[in-house]
């Protein structure tokens, strides 16, 4: 997969700014859920992101890999929508993610747990303040890339009328094709 807009659209994946986007799922029981995430990467198989095993995400993933990944860009100025199915990432791919973590999201994906969330303020700051970090990945560590079936690059106009660029895997072949905004 390459896509010139896809590299002119999206920051470098060294870039320590990720963009976030909103990843849309359907539990296995056809009921959707949507929530913002980090886009970790992207490469020639697709787009990465990284979360936490004991997720809601997680388990619609399982009962249903297909999703959407919507970017949009400030101003309104552009939206770029990705469906695809989700995989979980590579060994190495997944090592490598947690270490481009920052180290506060690094002690979040070691203490993001349900019983941390039952606790009061104080409390949740005494233990973040205590935490020592371990080496690598907590267990509960696991990310997922989105192998597109569609791509739509959705851009405004400032004196015409906003228009779709749609690529679409019909085949194993891309197709793309004009839509209206
Ligand atoms: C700006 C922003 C970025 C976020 N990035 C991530 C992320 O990369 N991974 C993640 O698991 N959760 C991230 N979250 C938290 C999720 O939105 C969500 O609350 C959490 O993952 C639980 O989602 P779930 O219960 O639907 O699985 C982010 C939230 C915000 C507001």
């Amino acid at each position: 997969m390459s896509f010139p807009l896809l590299d002119e659209w999206l920051p470098a994946n060294h870039d320590q700014e990720r963009p976030q986007m909103i990843l849309s799922t359907v539990s296995g029981n056809g009921v959707p859920d949507a929530r913002t995430v980090l886009l970790t990467e992207f490469d020639s198989e697709g787009l990465y992101f990284h979360t936490d095993s004991r997720s809601r995400k997680v388990a619609d993933i399982t009962g249903n890999p297909a999703v959407a990944l919507t970017f949009l860009w400030p101003g309104f100025t552009r939206q770029l929508v990705v469906q695809g199915r989700a995989e979980v990432a590579s060994v190495p791919e997944l090592a490598a993610a947690f270490e481009t973590r920052s180290p506060y999201l690094q002690q979040l994906a070691w203490q993001n747990s349900s019983e941390f969330a039952q606790l009061d303020l104080d409390e949740r700051r005494s233990q973040w303040a205590a935490f020592q970090p371990p080496a690598g990945a907590p267990s509960t560590w696991t990310g997922f890339l989105v192998r597109p079936t569609r791509l739509t690059f959705w851009g405004s106009n400032q004196d015409a009328a906003s228009r779709r660029e749609e690529f679409n895997l019909d085949g194993g072949d891309w197709v793309s094709s004009y839509l209206p905004g």
